[in-house]
């Protein structure tokens, strides 16, 4: 039916759809160009202040056309991003995207599915490429899971249903001050902060959190871990989850998974994994032994924004036995309900098991990416970021101005530069001065990490745009601004 007072009548379509096709077009030529050259430019620039005062504007009250809003993005945005493309970023623990993920998200955006359930493409997507993840981490392939804004969303989910079938569900109805003791929740000293931050979020308190001493390899002390169930038993507490962490953030090491499952398969307590990256190292089958035992956790978390170089935001939660996720997230709402036909045929199955009720069309970039590169060539690619961390570490440990700092024993290598006669205080000092000029200079992006308190450089390597020339710059450019720095007196940190 045509409606009766089309002049009055506004939307946000463009007026002329030609005109919009022209400026999509010229979009897409200028972002190919913007990641076939991402080599060419600094690594990362900090916005000028142009840029600053130019996002101090007022509320922009009047349309303006596209093609001018696009001209601001050009000059204020498209220069100064993370960086985290670049082929030598290796900051905090990022992916780079790819070119696939480009094209996943054109489509999913302009479809702009609501993926909580419904009866859609997106969630036959969304559930087979659950299956698919499921199996690549040798979970059964029925095993319940969920895409997430990433690790700190995903780890939470699974937390919050380890706690809850720990309380057979009591607690989602009369919360934890019902209980009558404390519950406590185990990991490493070396555990991500996303821990803390969820033991404080699902009212467990973060000193509910009980942090067990590394080994000399920065993995959990399973010994020291047991000793501190059985002493929190003894005073009252119950103890619900044990964290173990395939591929710690500052070090990349990963706690001896199979005695993690042993030792909590002896105490009746679930076992969660975190893997944000190092959950990925199983798509090599070079390196799948370094995170064995992933497969023996009750849930398990890991990004795709990180080591499955995919678009953010993108993480995953699987848990083992589905009717225990489902337990702990159900919730009926009469404006949910589902009927026999119609797009409401099932149950809003996503958002039954997270957080979440509005949802994107997240599954659309990793099905995109999954079909496009396959399982063998991600995963020839993390073996390929493997080695080439392993040689920038062997080269590091032959560099006589450079100190290796921890195990470095997948993909995050940690060093510093070091300068006769200075103690720990001034290399620290030395250091932080460095990465800071190194970022700035727009070389490199490497991050930070304190390895048994001293400061560190870190190489966190999940780039698919690297090559060893990459790290031969790098190790160049440390020992460059190292030795000026180190001719200058000691600076105290
Ligand atoms: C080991 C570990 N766990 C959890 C997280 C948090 O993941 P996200 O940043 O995707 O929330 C990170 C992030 O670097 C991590 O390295």
């Amino acid at each position: 039916m045509q409606p009766t007072n089309d002049r009055l009548e506004q939307d946000l379509d463009p007026t002329d759809w030609e005109d919009f096709r022209a400026l999509v077009h010229a979009v897409a030529d200028d972002m190919v160009d913007y990641l076939k050259g991402v080599r060419d430019r600094p690594t990362w620039q900090s916005p000028p202040m142009s840029t600053h005062e130019f996002f101090a504007a007022p509320v922009p009250r009047s349309a303006r056309p596209m093609p001018e809003v696009y001209r601001d993005l050009k000059r204020h945005v498209l220069p100064y991003p993370t960086g985290n493309i670049h082929p030598r970023f290796w900051g905090w623990v990022m992916g780079n995207g790819t070119a696939a993920g480009v094209i996943a998200d054109l489509i999913g955006s302009a479809m702009n599915c609501h993926v909580s359930g419904y009866d859609q493409a997106a969630s036959l997507v969304e559930r087979q490429v659950l299956r698919w993840l499921a199996t690549l981490m040798d979970y059964p392939p029925d095993a319940s899971g969920l895409l997430v804004s990433g690790g700190t969303a995903a780890n939470l989910i699974g937390l919050n249903v380890a706690r809850n079938h720990a309380t057979a569900q009591a607690v989602r109805s009369k919360g934890v001050a019902s209980l009558s003791g404390p519950l406590t929740v185990y990991g490493s000293q070396a555990l991500h902060s996303w821990a803390a931050r969820s033991c404080d979020t699902l009212g467990l308190g973060s000193e509910a959190l009980r942090l067990a001493p590394v080994d000399a390899d920065h993995r959990i002390d399973i010994a020291a871990l047991a000793h501190m169930i059985a002493a929190d038993r003894a005073r009252g507490c119950q103890p619900i989850c044990v964290i173990g962490t395939a591929g710690t953030v500052s070090t990349g090491a990963t706690d001896d998974l199979p005695a993690l499952a042993d030792l909590c398969a002896r105490e009746g307590i679930w076992l969660h994994v975190d893997g944000a990256f190092g959950a990925l190292a199983k798509l090599s089958p070079r390196h799948r032994h370094l995170v064995q035992g992933l497969e023996r956790a009750d849930s398990v978390a890991f990004d795709l924004h990180k080591w499955g170089y995919m678009q953010y935001e993108v993480g995953v939660v699987l848990v083992r036995r589905p009717e225990i996720h489902e337990q702990s997230f159900a919730f009926a709402a009469s404006y949910l309900e589902n009927f026999k036909g119609g797009i409401a045929i099932g149950p809003t199955e996503f958002a039954n098991k997270g957080l979440q009720l509005s949802r994107g069309f997240r599954a659309l970039k990793v099905w995109t990416n999954l079909a496009t590169y396959g399982s063998d060539q991600l995963g020839a690619v993390i073996g390929q970021n493997i080695d080439q961390a392993q040689a920038l570490k062997a080269r590091i440990m032959a560099e006589p101005e450079l100190e290796l700092l921890g195990p470095a024993a997948m993909n995050v290598v940690c060093f510093r530069y070091r300068a006769a006669g200075r103690n720990d205080a001034a290399l620290d000092a030395l250091n932080i001065e460095l990465l800071v000029r190194l970022q700035e200079s727009g070389i490199a992006v490497p991050s930070n990490a304190r390895i048994d308190g001293r400061f560190a450089l870190r190489v966190a390597h999940t780039n698919h745009r690297t090559r060893g020339a990459d790290f031969d710059l790098l190790v160049e450019s440390v020992k460059r601004l190292g030795r000026e720095l180190a001719q200058s007196p000691p600076m105290q940190g």
